[in-house]
């Protein structure tokens, strides 16, 4: 395993010089990112009555733990850190690009680097509080508002992880809403990606697809074969999918397409990409054909930011929602903000539709997705309204005028020519060359050009050797000369010039967007107001258990931002893309050692995506070796909800067995045992959360993996909180297949307001042959490669999945190094320890036969019955009472627990590593003055919170009178904080009661 090179350099030669001061923040320079003095780690282990910090562990089963160091790199101070990630992203070569294929590059305006600094928008949680998440809400209610504006399509979620799941929980959506049978009629002028993800999904499961082929003549759809496809068989399609624009950027018949569908009452979705739809652009789906497509689906990350060599995605889905269409909302997946009133009639915005997500319906759920791509719809909405109307018309102007001027260069030349000459193209430009594509690609490399990309294997006739160039506003007149520069210098004068079809007008826009338009100042002072209506974890502790909220290091954020990362293409040559490459390879080789199993991939891009990729995994090997008829997969009542979504989208919906809990909230053996004797035949695998939702380390994994094993299933981890773990405890001994590590917990990548999220998942060997995506090797001249493994599963990405975080967790463990991980997780099992000890002698806890067994990361409280009756009489039955005490909590500064999850009465409290011991007795204070307040005075839990920009929100009216987007005419108008977060946070707790109190004429 390599190891930084510049950890030896001195610190006279570092040549970062950094966008902010990183001794004004104070968690920053900290070592470790550990918030806690030496004097306060010693204090806090006299409270929970341990000497050092190995023995938090030593009620953990001790064969199973690491002896010695991991394999990881020594750490390296800060200054040396940031020079070590600059260099590496200075191995990138970047060229004047006409890459853009599978990944559109546009222009971003600089507002999204200022909103990116807002902490409290790009690092406070999913809004599941919004009276204390208006800023997060508001930004996504302007992201549908846009989009459904460009689209005409009114339901627009505020994410999936990117154009090809986003298909794929179109089709999901599609076949669950019109119970249509049979296959999906899928274009063959598809990205082969996007048909690639989909075929890795579909494996297993009743999902299949039929393939609408391609006219290798004009480039387009073979519409008269389609035609025949669909008449012959619709009553056994049950959905198609076209592209507006296709794999070799000509434009499709989506008139034909929609109506042709619709005539045989086929639900369509069309694949499209917002920025071209801006006014001066393609006709919007809404208005293909005589009534528009059901469902549309695209990628979007090019509007929020750079390539970032694939990721994060900005997966877009849309369906609608008017007087004509209703009946498919309530199908479909991820996250919608609602406008609402709350209690004072005041207007704000909210979560609607959670009824359909994984949290609450389990394996009935619309969709496995938890963490979405929240933050990237935050500032695609703000790029958007930044751009406005004249911004947009004109990048799309731009793009289509160079397309139309290297397209007349070329038309004058030999040897090269338009492929498709026929067939309309908007801002992509497909050619075909007489000599060998990659050939001529290298030359231009060597000419200090990115010229296209070969798409010759996209026309199956292979008769033609094809490159492809994407045109967009990035490339200005300095990048079009040197692209003439090389046609002119390699391809002669032709004698001709052949003509080129016309757009039709049946494909163009004809209405303007009209986008408002809004100055930059009064835009960003419009977003710090909204980041004011939420808060970080920068702040202070952030206690959502099961979420790891801890410190996110700026420096990470700056790495991500480098330009040999964020630029880099990821269809670059290898060559060229060293850098990412690298920090994909070293990443992929620490969670090796990290997990201490045999193999990774880098490419899952959530927790859930993580698990799905796990249970995938499980399927292929039990497939290898003749077993597909396991389809059993035990979970853990207890666990979270996506593992019984995950499980039921890889097909063992009807195979989910649930375990219980014992009393000391572990996994039953003997329910366990009873259930292997019943299932083990058939067992696929079972998925377990160690340490469990309640913070309670499983001590029987390996005995439970034993008997997984002996019965002959896998073994699945849930890695959700590997915060108490990471650096401690060797997977492999615990009996681990496979595990998902999410990086938007453990390992600091921000949560942005519900993502994006990232995962790494890693495998024991007798799954390595079966990962998905790509493997990354270092070859003999030190040179990244990559090769695909011979079983694998297929692809969970179109590119590398999210590596913007990975580099963030790159930065993250250069920091940490093989000392800094275990000390994180340790320091983080005393935080939680440490409250526990205080807060149990107020509050009962939970599971409540579990009182005597050491917490690891998180723990639970939970009120007394005659708390409950207390808020009974006034008026707060049992079933509200906890999720109306957390809002208690904003009321001290802070944002709530986790609540009623996993336990319906339970406050999850996870304070993490990131905080002083100050800070952790601050916090405990507030959770002491809470009981006391409901104790004796439970009448302000019925109005809480008291001091945020909002009161409660009437929900059940948002989601009665669903408006989930509106023609935005003007910035929606905001309500402002009765107390500030900030001053929330400095003022004793006492007083903070005290004001409370006085609220209800109370105080003494
Ligand atoms: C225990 C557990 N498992 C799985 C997940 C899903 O992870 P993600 O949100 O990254 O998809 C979560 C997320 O909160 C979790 O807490």
């Amino acid at each position: 395993m390599s190891s930084p090179t510049s950890s030896t350099l001195p610190k006279d030669e570092c040549i970062v010089q950094l966008p902010y001061d990183p001794e004004e923040h104070p968690r920053e320079k900290s070592r470790h990112y550990i918030s806690a003095t030496g004097e306060d780690i010693a204090s806090m282990l006299e409270t929970v009555k341990l000497n050092h910090l190995p023995e938090l562990f030593s009620h953990l089963p001790q064969e199973q733990l690491f002896k010695g160091n991991l394999d990881l790199p020594e750490e390296l101070s800060y200054e040396v850190a940031a020079d070590h990630l600059l260099r590496v992203s200075q191995k990138t070569k970047l060229h004047t690009s006409f890459i853009g294929d599978l990944l559109p590059v546009w222009k971003v305006h600089p507002i999204v680097g200022q909103v990116s600094q807002l902490r409290p928008l790009s690092t406070s949680y999913t809004p599941y509080q919004p009276e204390r998440s208006q800023g997060t809400l508001v930004t996504h209610w302007i992201y549908q508002c846009v989009v459904s504006n460009l689209t005409g399509f009114e339901a627009i979620n505020t994410s999936l992880y990117d154009r090809s799941a986003a298909i794929f929980e179109a089709i999901c959506c599609a076949r669950r809403s019109r119970k249509r049978p049979g296959s999906v009629l899928l274009a063959q002028s598809l990205f082969e990606e996007d048909i690639s993800f989909l075929h890795t999904h579909a494996r297993g499961t009743d999902l299949n697809f039929e393939i609408g082929p391609l006219d290798t003549t004009t480039g387009k759809l073979d519409y008269d074969k389609i035609k025949i496809i669909v008449e012959e068989k619709h009553s056994v399609i049950s959905a198609m999918v076209f592209p507006q624009v296709n794999s070799l950027g000509l434009l499709e018949e989506v008139d034909f397409l929609s109506d042709l569908a619709r005539q045989w009452d086929i639900p369509s979705i069309a694949v499209i990409d917002p920025m071209l739809l801006a006014t001066g652009g393609l006709k919007p789906p809404s208005n293909f054909g005589s009534g528009g497509v059901d469902f549309i689906a695209g990628e979007a990350q090019h509007l929020a930011i750079p390539p970032s060599f694939g990721g994060p995605g900005l997966g877009l889905f849309g369906s609608r929602y008017n007087e004509h269409s209703k009946k498919d909302l309530r199908n479909t997946p991820g996250r919608y903000i609602g406008k609402a009133k709350d209690s004072q009639n005041r207007d704000c915005f909210v979560m609607v539709l959670s009824t359909r997500e994984q949290h609450i319906r389990k394996e009935k759920a619309t969709s496995n997705v938890c963490s979405n791509q929240a933050f990237l719809a935050t500032i695609a909405g703000a790029n958007l309204l930044a751009k406005g109307e004249n911004g947009l018309k004109n990048a799309l102007a731009h793009a289509a005028h160079s397309r139309r001027q290297v397209s007349e260069w070329v038309r004058q030349r030999d040897g090269i020519e338009l492929a498709f000459p026929h067939s309309a193209a908007f801002t992509e430009l497909v050619l075909s060359v007489s000599e060998d594509p990659e050939i001529l690609l290298r030359r231009a490399r060597e000419d200090g050009l990115h010229f296209g990309v070969d798409v010759s294997s996209r026309l199956t006739s292979g008769e033609k050797k094809l490159i492809k160039l994407s045109f967009s506003d990035v490339q200005g007149e300095e990048e079009l000369a040197s692209l003439k520069k090389f046609i002119f210098d390699n391809f002669p004068a032709s004698s001709q010039t052949e003509n080129e079809a016309m757009i039709p007008s049946n494909l163009l826009r004809t209405e303007p967007t009209n986008l408002p338009s809004f100055s930059h100042d009064e835009l960003i002072n419009y977003y710090e107001q909204l980041a004011n209506l939420n808060i970080s974890p920068d702040d202070g502790c952030y206690p959502l258990g099961s979420c790891t909220m801890k410190y996110n290091p700026l420096l990470n954020d700056w790495a991500a931002g480098l330009e040999g990362f964020s630029q880099a293409h990821p269809q670059a040559p290898e060559e060229d893309v060293q850098g990412p490459l690298e920090v994909l390879y070293e990443i992929q080789e620490w969670f090796k050692s990290i997990t201490g199993l045999a193999g990774v991939t880098t490419q899952p891009v959530a927790g859930a995506q993580g698990e799905l990729v796990g249970l995938k995994l499980f399927q292929a090997y039990h497939q290898s070796r003749g077993e597909d008829h396991r389809n059993i997969i035990l979970i853990p009542k207890s666990a979270h909800g996506t593992n019984f979504a995950t499980a039921a989208t890889a097909g063992y919906g009807s195979g989910i067995v649930y375990l219980q809990a014992n009393e000391e909230g572990r996994i039953d053996l003997t329910d366990f045992r009873q259930k292997i004797d019943e299932h083990g035949k058939n067992l696929c695998g079972i998925m377990i959360t160690n340490p469990n939702t309640s913070g309670i380390f499983e001590t029987d994994f390996s005995t439970i993996a034993q008997d997984v094993h002996q019965a002959g299933g896998l073994v699945y981890m849930d890695g959700a909180n590997m915060n108490a773990i990471a650096g401690i405890v060797d997977l492999s001994k615990l009996g681990v297949d496979a595990v998902h590590n999410n990086l938007h917990k453990t390992w600091t990548i921000p949560h942005g307001g519900g993502g994006p999220g990232d995962a790494i998942v890693a495998v024991s060997e007798p799954l390595v042959p079966f990962l998905p995506g790509k493997q990354i090797y270092k070859d003999k001249d030190g040179y990244f490669r990559s090769y695909t493994p011979e079983s694998s599963i297929g692809t969970f990405h179109r590119n590398w999945g999210n590596f913007g975080h990975k580099v963030r967790a790159y930065s993250y463990l250069l920091r940490l190094g093989k000392e800094g991980v275990p000390r994180m997780s340790s320091v983080a099992v005393l935080a939680a320890r440490y409250l526990f000890e205080v807060l149990r002698f107020h509050y009962p806890t939970l599971p409540a036969h579990a009182g005597q067994i050491s917490r690891m990361h998180e723990f639970i409280l939970t009120l007394s019955d005659q708390d409950f009756e207390r808020l009974e009489k006034v008026g707060v039955p049992k079933s509200q009472a906890i999720p109306q005490v957390g809002k208690l909590f904003l009321d001290f500064g802070f944002h709530a627990p986790t609540v009623a999850f996993p336990e319906v009465f339970g406050l999850m409290i996870e304070p993490t590593e990131s905080y002083t011991k100050a800070e952790l007795d601050r916090f405990a204070r507030a959770v002491i003055s809470i009981k006391d307040l409901v104790e004796n005075y439970p009448q302000v839990v019925t109005t809480a919170p008291h001091f945020t920009p909002i009161d409660r929100v009437d929900e059940v009216a948002a989601n009665r009178n669903l408006c989930l987007s509106e023609k935005l005419s003007h910035l929606p108008s905001l309500p402002v904080n009765r107390i500030q977060p900030h001053v929330l946070l400095e003022l004793d707790t006492d007083e903070i009661k005290r004001r409370i109190l006085q609220l209800h004429d109370l105080a003494e």
